[in-house]
């Protein structure tokens, strides 16, 4: 089994980014406490700032990753690319958000990604990031 675990744009600023809502703990801290989940299976860790390259990555997933963990950051309330991405390559996906999305601004309460993916946490900090991972490994 692989899974390949995507962060969206400003992720890499985890720990300096607005610490009252992302907490103090920074990316690299997020990246380790994914591998030790994806502890005894195959995974990927992927950042990027850019939209289509977050594409890219979702459509080379194909026919080689079994799930995926995405945490679409700002694209989640913007991106029509990235959901047709999800739905062209049809890998089972989890959405993740450190925050709850639903309790701030009214424009973060609509995401495109949950419009195909199999789950959504959001609001349990970096453990969500776990949380998927264990509910993928038991589905998938
Ligand atoms: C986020 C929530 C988004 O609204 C925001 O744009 C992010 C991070 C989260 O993890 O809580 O960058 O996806």
């Amino acid at each position: 089994m692989k899974l390949l675990i995507i962060n969206g744009p400003n992720l890499n600023m985890l720990g300096i980014r607005e610490p009252a809502i992302y907490g103090n703990n920074n990316y690299s801290h997020l990246c380790s406490m994914i591998e030790q989940a994806c502890e005894g299976i195959d995974f990927e860790i992927y950042q990027s700032n850019h939209e289509g390259a977050i594409v890219d990555k979702i459509q080379s997933a194909l026919g080689n990753v079994d799930g995926i963990v995405i945490n679409p950051a700002a694209y989640t309330h913007t991106s029509v690319a990235i959901l047709d991405a999800l739905k062209a390559v049809a890998i089972p996906t989890v959405e993740v958000h450190i925050s709850d999305i639903n309790t701030r601004e009214e424009f973060r309460k609509f995401s495109y990604v949950s419009l195909y993916a199999q789950k959504t946490i959001a609001g349990h900090g970096f453990d969500g990031y776990v949380e998927a991972i264990e509910y993928l490994r038991a589905t998938l």
